[in-house]
């Protein structure tokens, strides 16, 4: 009992932290990807994101998938402007972020995603401040982003203090997935790789999946990744995409809603230690240089 009630206190403590930021903390910046497509990271990272703000923090959701951006759809909301406007100079980061369902806010990188890679240190220079108000917005920023090792994605994984690989546990998703570990595991420090299983047939399925994966991340990359849990398969996800209301709120008593609640619990119990900086710290990582 005793354990328990410490434990209790522990993640209120720590939500109260996330809440009341000491200045120059910056929010805290979760990177959603995958190795293979279509396995879950924008039902997760929505449903999730709702959760958080449940419990009363402030979420940005940030569409960073410019392949296949579909935030907007599944939140049945469609922003007018994308971060490709604040690049050009157009409109102020404040105006680029819309109201979603339940509390959570969102942008919708766009093609802005690529043109900020490729700008200047000069240019960027000029927006920066702009961009970091982003954090003003927010306790926690989930960044959605495409599936694959692909450069511009392995960046975005490298400079979040907190990435989660989402996968489900069909062979084909958990080989995907095992490549983006490989080829991300040597730069990124131990716990900051967190494993979701989804669409699970069953608790010990999903159970045995994260156990084994993270074994083998472990012995062949000798890197420690958190279990962070898993949703079940559900046909209320899908259902919730249909109806364009994230399942957190059209069945809030669904299998996948607990399982949304138990990660979003998990999460921030399991809050990284070392300050990111940021908006600012994760741009300057992103971009490899200092601002
Ligand atoms: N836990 C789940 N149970 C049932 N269906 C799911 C589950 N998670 C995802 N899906 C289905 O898979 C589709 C693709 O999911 P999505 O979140 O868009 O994947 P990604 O962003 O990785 O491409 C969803 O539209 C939904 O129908
Ligand atoms: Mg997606």
């Amino acid at each position: 009992m005793k354990d328990q009630a410490s434990a209790l206190r522990q993640i209120v403590d720590n939500l109260k932290k996330q809440r009341m930021r000491e200045p120059g903390e910056g929010a805290r910046i979760i990177c959603v990807t995958s190795g293979k497509g279509g396995v879950g990271k924008t039902s997760i990272s929505v449903n999730l994101g709702i959760s958080l703000a449940k419990k009363g923090l402030r979420v940005l959701l940030f569409d960073a998938d410019f392949g296949l951006s579909n935030i907007d759809v599944m939140l049945g909301v469609s922003p007018q402007y994308d971060l490709s406007y604040v690049l050009r100079g157009q409109k102020k980061i404040g105006e680029i972020i819309a109201e979603g369902p339940g509390g959570i806010s969102f942008v919708s990188g766009g093609s802005g995603m690529n043109v900020l890679l490729k700008m200047s240190e000069i240019q960027l220079a000029a927006i920066i401040d702009n961009l970091v108000l982003l954090e003003d917005a927010a306790d926690i920023i989930i960044f959605d982003t495409g599936a694959g090792v692909n450069p511009l994605i392995m960046r975005m994984i490298r400079s979040s203090q907190e990435t989660i690989v989402v996968t489900t546990p069909e062979p084909t998703a958990i080989m995907d997935a095992y490549a983006l570990v490989k080829s991300i595991a040597a730069d990124v420090p131990d716990g900051a790789l967190r494993l979701l299983v989804n669409r699970a047939e069953s608790s010990a399925e999903a159970e045995s999946t994260l156990q084994k994966f993270v074994a083998v991340v472990k012995l062949y990359q000798k890197t420690d990744m958190d279990l962070l849990g898993y949703v079940l398969d559900d046909p209320s996800v899908s259902r919730g995409v249909r109806i364009q209301q994230p399942f957190v709120l059209s069945y809030p008593r669904s299998a996948a809603t607990r399982n949304i609640e138990t990660i979003a619990w998990k999460l921030l119990d399991r809050r990284p230690e070392t300050a990111n900086a940021g908006i600012r710290g994760f741009l300057s990582r992103m971009l490899g240089r200092g601002l």
